[in-house]
């Protein structure tokens, strides 16, 4: 199972921070869901919209939607003077000087031709998980890397993981010198709650699906 070229097109071209090989494994995760479950997909960390290329495409495909959640001013490590920080990104205009992804966001799914499926949500992941009430049939976590942020993430959308839909977890890192913890340690506490079992690994991104009841 592989994107329409439009689509891979669009995903290659696109910013962001989801590798080709981990990006397909996300494709074809969401589109045996959606087809499966029937209910839409829900990401959390949009950012220019790279990854919501595929989560849109895997929509289309079932017929159903891709949500996507971010507050669209970058995460701690996107700011200045931080390793990810793009200047590209920052909103120029006269006393606002902040990131803003949104712009770059809406284009990439625009040259997509995919924002039919899309329904980008803009806001802080917690309370919009707090307004939250329909199952899903996959929820994707790549929002902020901090403990803080990605237990938030866990907590505010896992259970809306339908029975025997899936939980994907981006920078999986069990090795701390390859990258930071917090997401390695939700996908711990996803396993330890005995509500997941691991379906596959892709490099930094786990597949996870829900077999029993809780978070
Ligand atoms: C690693 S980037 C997402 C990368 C994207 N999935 C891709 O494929 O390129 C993380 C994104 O999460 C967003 N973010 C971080 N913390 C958030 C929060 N608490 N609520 C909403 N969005 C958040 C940031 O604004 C940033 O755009």
């Amino acid at each position: 199972m592989t994107p329409s070229p439009t689509a891979l097109a669009a995903f290659r071209a696109a910013k962001g921070f989801m590798p080709e090989e981990e990006g397909l494994a996300l494709y074809g995760a969401a589109r045996e869901a959606a087809h499966r479950l029937g209910l839409p997909l829900l990401e959390v960390g949009s950012y220019c919209g790279r990854s919501t290329i595929l989560l849109a495409d895997a929509a289309r495909e079932a017929g159903t939607v891709a949500v996507t959640v971010d507050h669209h001013r970058g995460s701690e490590e996107q700011q200045p003077g931080w390793e990810y920080h793009d200047p590209e990104l920052v909103d120029q205009a006269p006393g606002v000087q902040r990131i803003d992804t949104l712009p770059t966001f809406r284009r990439t799914l625009h040259t997509a031709g995919l924002e039919a499926h899309v329904v980008a949500v803009v806001g802080r992941s917690p309370q919009v998980a707090a307004l939250w009430n329909t199952p899903l049939s996959l929820v994707f976590i790549d929002g902020g890397h901090t403990d803080e942020h990605a237990t938030g993430d866990y907590e505010g959308w896992a259970p809306h993981v339908a029975p025997g839909g899936l939980l994907v977890i981006h920078d999986v890192f069990p090795d701390p010198a390859d990258g930071g913890q917090a997401p390695y340690r939700v996908h711990r506490r996803a396993l330890a709650s005995g509500a997941f079992a691991e379906v596959s690994a892709t490099r930094s991104l786990r597949v996870l699906r829900r077999t029993g009841d809780g978070v």
